[in-house]
């Protein structure tokens, strides 16, 4: 008899296809990936040099990955009994929801934002509450509007700091009247928080209803390896331990890798800052061209809207260039394309094309 899958799978859990990587038609040409918010640098002297050296693979990594944690602990400046890490970020945001999430219990996020946390918390079971962003160019996030969201089963609020994919940074006074104010945890994923000049570990030191998130793969260069981590409340660290999987899902060679990045902080300082640097001069490019607008950006992409009602097209069309960016289905942002940050040569082709492809766009699009 075929096993029916109401009888093992948990009934809130929608089936779905497997999650793809949209992989468009590039008209064979080598894709410049500008579509992932990836770094476009490689590994650095030190970390290059771990890889390479590493042999262990027979071994177990450390169980509680003592030395990774502190290497992270100490690059924000917190002790590392209170750093949770994880294969990337998404994983230390899956260890939360564990810990906190009983099916029917709420979390509040903003959106548009980064549409990992709707489908994971969804998938634990939990009532995804959508307080949306202002409209465009502010994408201002609604305080009151979160306060008032707050019920009796909110467990968290959610904050994408800058957000993914508008790029603001929201101001900090809005932080802090959100915590002051929520009776339940508040996590801000500050996963881009090295291209913004800001950081808000602080607000973790001081409250203790705060987490602050963040990852290896955006200004260190680390995607592949999947290494993210996090804040966490003092007071709640044996829960959240209890939660953590073995090894906190770090490899031995990612975790390595993840350390002696660490100890070449300069140069991916360095590398941070030319991203800046290039976002900036990508930024003012766009802006030069008629009825394109590049919103500021905090971040390593910038959201970009277009003289049109859909911009799928331009999407479509750029990848037949071999330039892979991203559209959203959000209705705020149809008319929008989000470029990640790469090299100064990869921007120029892509400025060419996009002009190209904006003079040919059919007239009722715009
Ligand atoms: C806002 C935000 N949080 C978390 C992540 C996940 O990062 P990681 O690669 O560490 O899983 C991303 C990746 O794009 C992101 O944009």
């Amino acid at each position: 008899m075929p096993l029916s899958p109401e009888r093992v799978i948990r009934r809130h859990i929608e089936p779905s296809d497997a999650y793809e990587r949209y992989e468009p038609d590039t008209n064979g040409h080598e894709p410049i990936r500008l579509d992932w918010n990836e770094s476009p640098f490689g590994l650095s002297p030190r970390a290059e040099a771990t890889l390479r050296a590493f042999v262990a693979g027979n071994r177990y990594p450390a169980i509680d990955q003592a030395l990774l944690r502190e290497a992270l602990g100490d690059y924000l400046g917190v002790d590392s009994d209170r750093v949770i890490a994880g294969a990337g970020l998404d994983d230390v945001i899956n260890t939360l929801a564990t810990t906190i999430i009983e099916q029917g219990d709420e979390v509040i996020i903003h959106e548009p934002t980064f549409g990992v946390y709707r489908s994971l918390f969804g998938l634990h079971g939990a009532k995804v509450v959508n307080v949306a962003l202002g409209p465009p160019p502010d994408f201002a996030l609604s305080v009151d509007g979160i306060l008032n969201a707050i019920g009796e089963r909110t467990k968290l609020v959610l904050l994408c700091n800058p957000n993914n994919p508008t790029g603001n940074l929201f101001p900090k006074d809005d932080l802090v009247k959100t915590i002051e104010a929520a009776p339940c945890l508040v996590a801000i994923d500050e996963a881009y928080a090295e291209f913004s000049g800001a950081s808000h570990t602080d607000l973790a030191l001081a409250y203790d209803n705060v987490i602050t998130l963040r990852t290896m793969s955006k200004f260190a260069g680390l995607a592949g390896f999947r290494v993210g981590y996090g804040v966490f409340p003092g007071s709640l660290m044996p829960w959240f331990r209890r939660a953590s999987p073995a090894f906190f899902n770090v490899s031995a060679p990612a975790a390595a890798v993840a350390i002696a990045s660490l100890a070449d902080l300069d140069h991916l300082k360095v590398n941070a800052e030319r991203i800046i640097v290039e976002r900036e001069r990508l930024s003012g490019q766009l802006n030069d061209i008629l009825g394109v607008l590049a919103f500021p950006s905090a971040t390593n992409f910038v959201l970009v809207s277009l003289p049109m009602k859909d911009a799928s097209t331009v999407v479509t069309a750029l990848a037949r260039h071999g330039l892979l960016v991203r559209h959203f289905s959000h209705p705020d942002l149809a008319n929008c394309i989000r470029i990640s940050i790469g090299l100064p040569e990869h921007h120029d082709r892509l400025l060419d094309v996009l002009r190209q492809t904006l003079e040919s766009a059919p007239e009722d699009q715009t």
